[in-house]
């Protein structure tokens, strides 16, 4: 079996190589990635050396690039991680999420359909859904829920799924799509909440917090997603939807504040910013399909997995200390140099 997974040098997907190079020796996995910012190959030092890994660099939006991958490689399964994934980025830059994510999706979709495949996956995410109001906790997410996109990242994100599906009814493509919700745990781009609190908590700055930090989010342990996938590649049904995630939700001042307790830092670090513009206010997946067909259950609630997080961001400084010293820093201010005055 030979899987080209996209995206293997970001968080999500760079946890799925090492899962998948380290429990199927007989598979050959290529990681394909254009290392933008959000990839690094440090991630990838544990498999680097195995004789069933291999990196390619390359841009899912090259059509020669990625035909003629196809040509050489005749790949079996393609899982398809590569996308722009921070919200906010998509506020202040909303064409590149255009690109990699719906050009992108439509590129390779392009390519398994001329030189085929057994199976397509497309790693989405619950922001298709858009959000759920806070009062009323007994709404979540299902595969049926109508597209209801908020930010450029979402409507990106949702028309990339509706071409995965268009090519499964119009070609017969044999596709699945898998939609999780936030994500955590090692490898994680400082970016996103969860790192970015634990860093700067770590070095005693300002914690910034949007709007009033009530906005909720239904927290999965990255471990417990790529055994998702694992499970949807060998067992899912082609044309096929799973929603992945755990019912771990918190607030995001639940969540910043566990931080602030386990590193016996101040809450009065906690700043209130200038809210992110439409801002969802709460994410909550159903994930009874993928538990009740595929089997899945989670390994990890969120209490246990943020103090394995926590632990592993303090294990491994080097790793996260690297990318704070490079483009981070200016990216960082003009994100939230005025929000933080
Ligand atoms: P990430 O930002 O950490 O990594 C993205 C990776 O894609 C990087 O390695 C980057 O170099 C690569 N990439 C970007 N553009 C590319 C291109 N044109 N060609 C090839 N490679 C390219 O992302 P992540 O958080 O690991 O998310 C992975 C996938 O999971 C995304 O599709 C995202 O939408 C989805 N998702 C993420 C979360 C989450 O909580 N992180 C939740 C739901 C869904
Ligand atoms: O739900 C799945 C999605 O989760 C993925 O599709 C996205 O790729 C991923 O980035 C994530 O999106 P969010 O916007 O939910 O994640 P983020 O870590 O950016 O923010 C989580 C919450 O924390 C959100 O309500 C905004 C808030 N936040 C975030 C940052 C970066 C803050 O309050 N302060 C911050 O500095």
């Amino acid at each position: 079996m030979k899987i080209v997974v996209t995206g293997g040098a970001g968080f999500i997907g760079g946890n799925f190589v090492h899962h998948m190079v380290n429990k199927y020796p007989d598979y050959e996995i290529i990681n394909l990635d254009l290392l933008t910012y959000a990839g690094n190959l440090e991630t990838l030092k544990p498999v680097e050396d195995k004789p069933n890994y291999k990196f390619i660099k390359g841009d899912i939006v090259d059509r020669p690039f990625i035909f003629d991958l196809f040509e050489k490689e005749k790949p079996d399964i393609i899982v398809n991680f590569a996308a722009e994934t921070h919200v906010d980025r998509a506020v202040v830059d909303p064409e590149s999420f255009v690109r990699t994510n719906v050009t992108g999706t439509t590129t390779l979709l392009d390519a398994c359909k001329e030189y085929g495949i057994k199976r397509y996956h497309q790693v989405s995410t619950d922001e298709v859904y858009g959000d759920l109001p806070l009062d009323r906790p007994d709404l979540f997410f299902t595969e049926e829920t109508p597209l209801h996109t908020s930010s450029p990242y979402s409507a990106a994100k949702a028309g990339a799924d509706l071409f995965v599906l268009a090519y499964h009814r119009t070609f017969k493509l044999p596709v699945t799509i898998s939609r999780c919700s936030n994500n955590y745990g090692p490898y994680q781009f400082p970016e996103k909440l969860i790192p970015l609190m634990l860093s700067r908590a770590l070095a005693n700055e300002s914690l910034p917090v949007y709007g009033n930090g009530e906005n909720v989010r239904d927290w999965l342990h990255v471990a417990d997603h790529c055994e998702a996938i694992d499970l949807i590649l060998h067992k899912g049904r082609d044309g096929e939807i799973y929603n992945v995630g755990g019912h771990n939700e918190r607030t995001n001042l639940e969540v910043v504040k566990t931080i602030l307790k386990a590193l016996d830092r101040p809450e009065s670090l906690i700043k209130y910013v200038t809210d992110r513009p439409g801002h969802d206010r709460r994410y909550a997946i159903d994930p009874a399909k993928l538990e009740t067909e595929l089997g899945w259950k989670p390994k990890y609630n969120f209490d246990t997995g943020i103090q394995q997080t926590i632990r592993w961001y303090l294990d491994n400084e080097d790793w996260w200390k690297r990318i704070l010293s490079g483009e981070y820093s200016s990216y960082f201010e003009s994100m939230y140099g005025e929000r933080l005055q």
